[in-house]
């Protein structure tokens, strides 16, 4: 009996371990597709099919996502990117035209290195989305 709470213990504490690490492009890539693609399309170079109507509506287009490295003279913000995505999903940003992703934030945390030699706590579907983007630059 004992043998066996100890094994289940066990199995519980890899499983902790395991969703501790840092999720995979592909992770972030089936998020993308579901919350992001809209706007900012299938390859994230801003052509999604809202895109035109929310250029018209707010003289906003939504990014090339694929581009955002270029425009860092090569290094992927992380930091950046994660507050920006974070902002909207507590739609903190009212006035900018992404929708909420209150969901994007829940879920357990995986620590993620942002460049400054500190590990943040950041919601695994954030995390992977971050992930995602990094892993699409041109
Ligand atoms: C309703 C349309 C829409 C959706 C859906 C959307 N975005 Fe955006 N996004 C925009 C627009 C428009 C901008 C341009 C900047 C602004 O807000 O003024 C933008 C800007 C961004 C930027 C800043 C890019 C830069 O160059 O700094 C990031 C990062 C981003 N979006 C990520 C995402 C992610 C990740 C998702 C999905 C979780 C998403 N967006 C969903 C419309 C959208």
């Amino acid at each position: 009996m004992r043998a066996i709470v100890a094994m289940i213990s066990m199995a519980g504490l890899l499983v902790a371990c395991a969703t501790q690490e840092m999720p995979d492009a592909s992770e972030g890539a089936a998020l993308y597709a579901e919350n992001c693609a809209m706007c900012h399309g299938a390859d994230g170079r801003g052509d999604g099919e809202l895109a035109r109507e929310i250029r018209e509506e707010s003289g906003r287009a939504p990014s090339d996502l694929t581009m955002i490295s270029q425009a860092e003279e090569g290094d992927f913000p992380r930091a950046q990117v994660l507050s920006y995505i974070d902002g909207y999903t507590r739609g903190r940003l009212p006035e900018q035209d992404m929708p909420e992703f209150g969901l994007l934030l829940e879920g357990p945390t995986v620590p993620v290195g942002t460049g400054d030699g500190v590990l943040s706590p950041v919601p695994r579907p954030l995390a992977a989305l971050m992930v995602y983007l990094e892993s699409i630059q041109r």
